[in-house]
């Protein structure tokens, strides 16, 4: 979603040359002299000049006779002409063949409005608020539903009311071609607010950002390889993300409950005696193991389920292979109040009997999935969980663990998991006031590795450096490393890098670490392994192991196994690197959950 913006009331030349300046496509010059905004026609002209042709003019008329208008368009050199009065299909017709694009007002109150915007002669329809004859900078909202519907039929501009503030949550809610801004970044009528302006399209610029990549795509991968049944439950999800974005008390709720129920911002910190170890690159740990739950997942599974309050969805659905984002899901649906069931295979129950035991007490319904022949683990949950979803899409919200599954949710949960990196970015700025030369993460899926990476993709200096778990090694087939010993099909909903037989049936994957179990990724790390914008490297059990024990006995910290597959990378590349470089890390949880785990690999 983008639009363009247009700041209307513009009086001077200097406000002109900043709009112009911030971005703004448009400028608007009101030639009703009744307006505390008006120009006069010389005051046009000066205007037209100080920007030189480089933004399109539209001159605003309520009054004005169609010879005025005509006149105006031509000496001012008008790319629109905007009418903001009773003009009728007839005034226009009397403007005849202008060179410039017609644009009505029109206020949208009720359906009999909405028909009539809808058959209206003019190049856009400008929607504005009521604003008792005054023309705009009221300061007040349009109807925005109305308006969402006009714009899918025809060229909408929004105005009223639009501020820096909801700029965002108005174009995710009505999708217009424009915004018109005019009183909310002025101090007075006549006199506009360079640095209101300027916020304004910086939150318009973040949105894009955001959104750059989210049409759901990520080069060749990503995409909604759904049951026909799914898609409006998908198209409703994104609308509702992309709004909830935009949204201030969103963001306030869920920034405060992961700073008061999460205890966010876990600390950056120095690991000096690992460093010392190691012997190279300083390391620092982004500590979400400190996060209530013990994970990252919690910061994920707190987004979805605000999301799913708010379309009114009662019952969260998840699958879960470590038990980890079974636990965060089981956590947030005890917390809202809400149904909870999770899938989870029944191998997976028996590695991770600690966790399965922790969502009954949170009063989660855990389904264990058996299948035919073989040991059901994470793949064979997955499966039953869409299954039970296309069955309940209704009263529904299936809440995914990891940056995969059909699009919004790899996106969505790139942005609930974006935490982690703006965090350590604004961090490691304060202690060594400097970005860090890599970043690396374990990459089961791929939520907390791309939570972390998302601040510094653009960031050219650093190093992007994935840990997948190799398992016992690629050349066994026994492993989990989708990008270094698999190929690229469907799973789960989008097109990814994944284990797969020569028939595209989903392979048994194994690791140590019941987390990394994941036959795919997420398809922005398969984009980013194409582009070598990251590096994705085997860690195998052993490996992941000694890390684990090497983090125990030198920093007092007991890590998952799945965040020592990225400690054993970041041990490997610390060693190749000088003292003065930074390596961070992302500590993705705790391993009290790994004990038995850890205890049974090293009894072998
Ligand atoms: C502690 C921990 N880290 C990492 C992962 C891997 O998931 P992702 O790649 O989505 O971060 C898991 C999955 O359960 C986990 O529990």
């Amino acid at each position: 979603m983008k639009a363009s913006v247009k700041i209307c009331g513009i009086s001077s030349a200097e406000d002109a040359l900043a709009a112009l300046g911030c971005g703004a496509e448009f400028l608007g010059l009101i030639f009703e002299p009744k307006s505390p905004r008006a120009v006069t026609p010389k005051q046009a002209e000066e205007i037209a000049k100080a920007v030189g042709g480089r933004a399109k003019l539209v001159g605003v008329f309520v009054s004005q006779t169609a010879d005025f208008i005509k006149d105006a368009a031509k000496k001012q050199n008008l790319f629109a002409v905007q009418l903001h009065g009773g003009q009728n299909a007839e005034f226009v017709k009397s403007l005849g063949a202008l060179d410039a694009e017609i644009w009505k007002v029109v206020w949208l109150e009720n359906e009999s409005d909405l028909a009539e915007a809808e058959a209206f002669e003019a190049d856009r329809i400008l929607v504005d608020s009521k604003s008792g004859g005054s023309v705009g900078g009221t300061g007040k909202r349009a109807n925005w539903e109305l308006a969402a519907r006009l714009a899918k039929k025809r060229k909408v501009i929004l105005a009223g009311g639009i501020s820096p503030e909801n700029v965002r949550e108005a174009v995710n809610a009505v999708c217009p071609c424009a915004v018109d801004v005019n009183s909310m970044v002025e101090d007075s009528p006549r006199k506009k607010n360079h640095l209101k302006i300027k916020q304004l399209f910086e939150n318009l610029k973040e949105m894009e950002n955001t959104q750059m990549k989210s049409n759901g795509k990520f080069g060749v991968y990503g995409g909604q390889y759904v049951a026909e049944t799914l898609m409006p439950a998908l198209q409703e999800l994104e609308r509702e993300f992309y709004r909830a974005m935009g949204d201030a008390d969103f963001q306030d709720e869920y920034r405060g409950i992961l700073r008061d129920y999460v205890g966010r911002e876990t600390p950056l910190y120095f690991a000096r005696r690992l460093t010392e170890h190691c012997g190279g690159a300083q390391i620092w740990l982004k500590r979400e193991d400190l996060n209530h739950t013990g994970a990252h997942k919690v910061n994920n599974t707190i987004g979805q389920a605000l999301l799913a309050r708010r379309m009114g969805k009662r019952r969260l659905i998840a699958e879960t292979g470590a038990g980890m984002h079974g636990v965060a899901t089981a956590t947030v649906a005890a917390l809202f109040g809400m149904e909870c069931e999770v899938f989870m295979g029944a191998e997976d129950i028996r590695r991770q009997a600690q966790n399965a035991a922790r969502m009954d007490m949170l009063g989660a319904k855990l389904t264990a999935v058996e299948i035919e022949n073989g040991e059901a683990t994470l793949k064979d949950a997955m499966n039953e969980a869409l299954r039970d979803w296309v069955a309940t899409v209704e009263n529904t919200f299936y809440v995914i663990g990891t940056a995969a599954g059909p699009h919004p949710y790899p996106t969505m949960v790139k942005e609930f998991q974006s935490i982690i990196g703006r965090e350590a970015k604004a961090q490691l700025m304060e202690k060594c006031g400097r970005l860090p030369d890599q970043v690396v993460a374990c990459v089961g899926g791929g939520s907390n590795a791309i939570g972390l990476y998302a601040p510094f993709i653009d960031e050219k200096g650093v190093a992007i450096y994935g840990a997948e778990a190799a398992g016992q090694g690629i050349e066994t087939g026994k492993h989990s490393a989708s990008m270094q010993g698999g190929s690229v099909g469907v799973l789960h909903g989008n097109k990814t890098y994944l284990l797969q037989d020569e028939y595209g049936q989903i392979m048994d994957t194994y690791s140590v670490s019941a987390g990394l179990d994941y036959p795919g990724v997420g398809p922005e790390h398969a984009y980013m392994k194409d582009t070598g914008r990251a590096t994705y490297v085997p860690i195998n059990d052993a490996q992941a192991v000694h890390a684990f024990r090497t983090l125990c006995r030198l920093e007092g910290i007991i890590p998952a196994l799945e965040s020592s597959h990225a400690v054993a990378l970041a041990m490997e590349n610390a060693k190749n690197l000088s003292k003065d470089k930074i390596i961070v890390v992302s500590l993705s949880g705790r391993g009290d959950k790994d004990m038995n785990s850890v205890m049974e690999y090293l009894r072998k």
